[in-house]
């Protein structure tokens, strides 16, 4: 079967990540997704930067666009960022040219999502954008799949690593909020701008992003009440503790009388509740729904290898989506586990 042949623009903390994880591991992706996954153009600012990949024969573009619309690809993955500029330039290149679209890019979604969905839906092809909320937690499949036929009343949770690094960090360890921020950003969590993080914006984009799959309003972040982690002090955190509660910074968003509410801000939860347990990089998504009743989804929010996994289940859903491909007819590696589903039977 022909390789399915991808462009990846972006090769930071995520882009590298990605093909680093596709790069070693090309037999077991080609036996689960019937296809082998090859990456044949890539773009990035610094030609010249050692990233320390293994890039011979892999086309180079300079501007994501260029790769977007002459790179010998199927899909496009957009892993620079930023809601307007190139990310969005190139994304809907990709889009208008009929290429399937992958991206982390929850600035671009939120102000761009639908129309971007819409040229998408037109073309008839795929935009997956899995790794754009709460790193390697599957929530958009969630909300888009497991839950159909649910009536959504409640999202809330914890959807950036970098705030919940920092606040983790801030009580646990003493460290000031400037140094958990510069750890957090050493790590690679952060965003390129970091007040987007700590001033609750990205949260607010990722927000927007559930909220209108849940409650298919209209996306608007713009519209969202929002408080970042700014002003929180450590001497706040441990006020909070002795009266038995920790400091998250949550979105939320509900269903009500009026409308559907949207906000994100620093809460006070009790210690003992599943929320507060969680720290460092690790997000939650608590999703209240009529049929299912509460879903609470917890794993790694942020960083290359945790946003690389959803980025690339993404991919696979796209190699096995196309026909032709092989599908895997049972569940384990192919070839063994027909031959044992055939003997059992
Ligand atoms: P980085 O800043 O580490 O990487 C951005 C990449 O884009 C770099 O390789 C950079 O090139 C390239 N780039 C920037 N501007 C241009 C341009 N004008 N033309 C071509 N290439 C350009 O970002 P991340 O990898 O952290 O994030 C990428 C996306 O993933 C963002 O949308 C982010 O919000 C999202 N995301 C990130 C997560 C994380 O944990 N880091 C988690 C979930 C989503 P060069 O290297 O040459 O400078
Ligand atoms: N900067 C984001 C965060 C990356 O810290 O959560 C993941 O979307």
């Amino acid at each position: 079967t022909d390789a399915l042949k991808i462009g990846i623009a972006g090769l930071g903390t995520v882009g590298a990540s990605l093909v680093r994880i596709i790069q070693s591991r090309s037999n077991e992706l080609a036996a689960t997704c019937g296809r082998p996954i090859l990456i044949t153009g890539v773009s990035a600012r610094d030609k010249t930067k050692d990233r320390g990949l293994h890039l011979a024969g892999v086309e180079w573009f300079d501007r994501p666009e260029d790769l977007a619309e002459k790179g010998d690809i199927e899909v496009f993955v957009e892993l620079i960022g930023g809601a307007n500029g190139p990310a969005n330039s190139s994304v809907r290149a990709a889009l208008e040219r009929g290429l399937h679209v992958v991206t982390a890019n929850k600035a671009l979604l939120a102000y761009h999502g639908v129309e971007l969905a819409t040229i998408a839906e037109k073309k008839g092809t795929l935009l997956n954008f899995e790794a754009a909320v709460a790193g390697g937690i599957p929530v958009i499949k969630a909300l888009r799949e497991s839950l159909t036929g649910n009536t959504i009343s409640r999202i809330y949770g914890i959807m950036n690593g970098t705030c919940n690094y920092i606040l983790t960090k801030m009580e646990k360890e003493g460290l000031s909020f400037a140094d958990c921020l510069k750890e957090a950003q050493r790590l690679g969590y952060a965003e390129a701008d970091p007040a987007f993080d700590i001033e609750g914006n990205d949260t607010a984009h990722k927000l927007s992003i559930l909220t209108t799959l849940a409650f298919g309003n209209q996306i608007a972040a713009d519209d969202i009440y929002l408080e970042g982690i700014t002003n929180i002090s450590i001497e706040d955190i441990h006020a909070a503790a002795e009266l038995g509660y920790r400091i998250k910074l949550l979105g939320v968003a509900q269903r009500t009388d009026t409308g559907i509410e949207q906000r994100v801000h620093p809460t006070m939860v009790p210690v003992d509740s599943v929320i507060a347990q969680v720290d460092g990089v690790t997000n939650a998504v608590a999703i209240e729904s009529d049929i299912l009743g509460e879903l609470l989804m917890v794993g790694p929010g942020a960083g290359g290898n945790a946003t690389a996994s959803s980025v690339l289940g993404d991919i696979a859903d796209i190699a096995k989506s196309q026909p032709g491909a092989q599908r895997v007819p049972v569940l384990g590696h192919p070839a063994k586990a027909l031959e044992s589903y055939r003997k059992a039977r």
